[in-house]
């Protein structure tokens, strides 16, 4: 959900399905959404190096891109960066952006019947997921399917806000943990990564890394 709902303001209701046409219209002016993305891509920097020149000749999946606010910042480090939403609007502004090296699909990567029309779907170095996942249906599921999608080798990186005793908004670490070895993925990094501090609130995100496992030699 966006925000969580300890600090729900003027915006309320989730977005996980709907064709959030309200979000679109707001969510590139929204500060707090800026600080998600501007924290999460400094998390996955101070874990993975993205400026190493390799990373010039890899493929990025962006599940649940919204307006490409993850995206649009990783986009100039990497060959392309392939952005997938189920809604139209979110999609319509990313398009708007004009970024050379992002395609766009639409559609629920949780449904099959839309799966198996996405070809697209393989081959990834990185998968980013960018608070999404607490607000699915199905998140282990949904990690599986985004596993599916890494080249061997490849890295998952994934952040939602913390669920708290008083507060289930958000995930678990320990779902997400259960949900990683779910999907065979090597758990490089588990935890809290960084805070949202709203005007009544002050939330924190979690973000976790995970590995396709590469083959065994033999
Ligand atoms: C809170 S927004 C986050 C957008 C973006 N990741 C960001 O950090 O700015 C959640 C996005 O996930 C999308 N979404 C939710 N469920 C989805 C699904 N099953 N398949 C594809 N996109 C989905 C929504 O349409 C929405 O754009």
């Amino acid at each position: 959900l966006w925000p969580p709902s300890a600090t729900i303001g003027a915006i309320t209701g989730p977005m996980a399905s709907e064709d959030s046409g309200e979000y679109a219209r707001i969510w590139d002016g929204d500060e707090h959404a800026m600080l998600f993305a501007d924290e999460a891509l400094a998390s996955l920097q101070a874990l993975v190096d993205l400026h190493e020149p390799g990373w010039k000749r890899r493929r990025v999946l962006d599940f649940g891109c919204g307006t490409g606010l993850l995206t649009a910042r990783l986009a100039p480090l990497v060959a392309e960066v392939v952005a997938v939403d189920i809604s139209s609007a979110m999609l319509d502004v990313l398009a708007g952006k004009s970024i050379p090296n992002v395609v766009t699909h639409r559609g629920d990567l949780l449904d099959p019947t839309y799966r198996a029309t996405a070809s697209w779907l393989s081959g990834f170095d990185l998968v980013v997921t960018s608070c999404v996942c607490d607000a699915l249906v199905d998140y282990p599921a949904a990690l599986r399917i985004l596993a599916s999608a890494l080249k061997p080798g490849g890295v998952l990186a994934q952040w939602d806000w913390i669920a708290s005793d008083d507060d289930d908004d958000g995930l678990r670490i320990d779902v997400v943990e259960r949900a990683l070895a779910a999907a065979d993925l090597t758990c490089l990094h588990l935890g809290e990564a960084f805070h949202i501090d709203f005007e009544d609130d002050d939330v924190p995100v979690l973000m976790a890394v995970g590995m396709r496992r590469l083959p065994l030699l033999g």
